[in-house]
């Protein structure tokens, strides 16, 4: 599999077209932002990390029936990856309280959730990502009642997945990032990535910090929490 044309490139991933259209490269960059490109930085060997944990979740939901556009990794940073339109919402998942959410609600870090939390936002950098609802998302096309429910759906056995192997490997998942692509023919699929960029993984033991918040915080160890999460991996 040969990369061609650079289609895209994003804040911490570029995507190549390659000689068969229904596939692209992704490959996973060390550039790191934060609070929308404000705060820059790099994470040396951040997208070796990344690659080698997102293919290894996408792996292990497959297994377990959910999706993706994971086809194969081609190297360290680069993987092949099915063609998508990607659906233009984030969709977060909260089991306890953390980030954002602890400022707008004023619940300290940690608090568990009664009940798994879902929010949407609306997936546009000049608009900082702003968070939308469903009648939001209706009302702009940015996806289908069907498409929302799906993916609602989606993350929510996703969550589980995730839980049950994070406790496995002493983690406790705080809250990550998804983001869903549709086929060609109109499936709904897991797409982007799964990461410390895109989860907040606490020890389950000592709640240490061993995600990308090391680096929105200036808390060092930024590195080394990174490779501690592939560790408690295998990888
Ligand atoms: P938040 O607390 O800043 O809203 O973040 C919630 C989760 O989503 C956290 O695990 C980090 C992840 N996230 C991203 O992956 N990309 C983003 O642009 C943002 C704002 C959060
Ligand atoms: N990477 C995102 C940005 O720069 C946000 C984050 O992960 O905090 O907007």
């Amino acid at each position: 599999m040969q990369k061609k044309d650079l289609l895209y490139e994003g804040k911490a991933k570029k995507v190549y077209q390659t000689e068969d259209p229904q596939v692209y490269i992704v490959s996973y960059k060390d550039d790191a932002t934060a609070f929308n490109g404000l705060k820059k930085g790099t994470i040396v060997g951040k997208g070796v990390v990344n690659n080698q944990m997102s293919n290894f979740m996408f792996r292990l939901l497959e297994k377990k029936g959910i999706p993706t556009h994971y086809v194969e990794e081609l190297n360290d940073r680069e993987t092949a990856v099915k063609r998508v339109d990607i659906v233009p919402l984030e969709v977060i998942v909260r089991n306890k309280a953390a980030g954002s959410l602890s400022k707008r609600l004023g619940l300290a870090e940690g608090t568990p959730m009664g009940e798994t939390v879902l929010e949407f936002s609306y997936k546009n950098d000049d608009l900082g990502d702003p968070m939308v609802n469903d009648y939001h998302i209706l009302a702009m096309g940015l996806a289908t009642r069907e498409e929302i429910d799906r993916i609602a759906q989606m993350s929510l056995q996703i969550n589980q997945l995730m839980l049950d192997f994070f406790k496995s490997v002493n983690v406790d998942l705080i809250d990550f990032k998804l983001e869903f692509g549709k086929t060609q023919d109109g499936q709904i699929i897991l797409a982007d990535e799964i990461s410390p960029d895109t989860c907040r993984f606490w020890d389950a033991d000592t709640g240490e910090k061993l995600d990308k918040d090391r680096f929105r915080r200036d808390m060092g160890g930024v590195e080394e929490a990174y490779a501690e999460m592939m560790k408690r991996l295998g990888l």
